[in-house]
């Protein structure tokens, strides 16, 4: 029987305590267990981007991280990312631009361009295309993703 260890963390902003096995994913402690089902499963081997989410301010696949490791740690999901009154900039850009189909990839490359965007100083168009390589999208043929997102990080050209 797989041992269960209890762990605390934040998760958008509230303090979280569970009691989880050792061999469960974040990804599905997110969606399974707590409940928050933005965080998207595909590939589950940390290819496809779908499950990105902050750790520690980090991009992170949520897949391939075990949900003890959330222990201490600091998690923002898609779910955490608008106020009550506002979408956060990235999305409103992804909405304005119509930069979503299926909109099943969304909440992952979403997290992914505002990590970006936080952390890369002098964020370029083609920084940012590498930035998001590892988030395929099926759908929109990326030309919208990569405007909405030049425009929420405030990308010339
Ligand atoms: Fe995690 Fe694809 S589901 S990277
Ligand atoms: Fe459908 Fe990206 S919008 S996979």
């Amino acid at each position: 029987m797989t041992a269960k260890v209890e762990i605390e963390f934040t998760l958008n902003g509230r303090p979280r305590r569970v009691t989880v096995p050792a061999d469960m994913s974040t990804l599905t402690l997110l969606r399974e267990e707590l409940g928050l089902t933005g965080s998207k499963l595909a590939c589950g081997e940390g290819e496809c981007g779908a499950c990105t989410i902050l750790v520690d301010g980090v991009s992170q696949n949520a897949c391939l991280m075990f949900a003890v490791d959330c222990a201490g740690r600091d998690l923002l999901t898609i779910e955490g990312l608008r106020t009550e009154d506002a979408l956060h900039p990235m999305q409103r850009a992804f909405v304005d631009h119509g930069a979503i189909q299926c909109g099943f990839c969304m909440p992952g490359m979403i997290m992914q361009a505002k990590y970006l965007a936080d952390t890369t100083p002098g964020l370029t168009r083609e920084g940012m295309r590498r930035g998001l390589e590892g988030n395929v999208c099926r759908c929109t043929g990326y030309k919208k993703v990569f405007d909405a997102v030049a425009d929420a990080a405030g990308i010339d050209g």
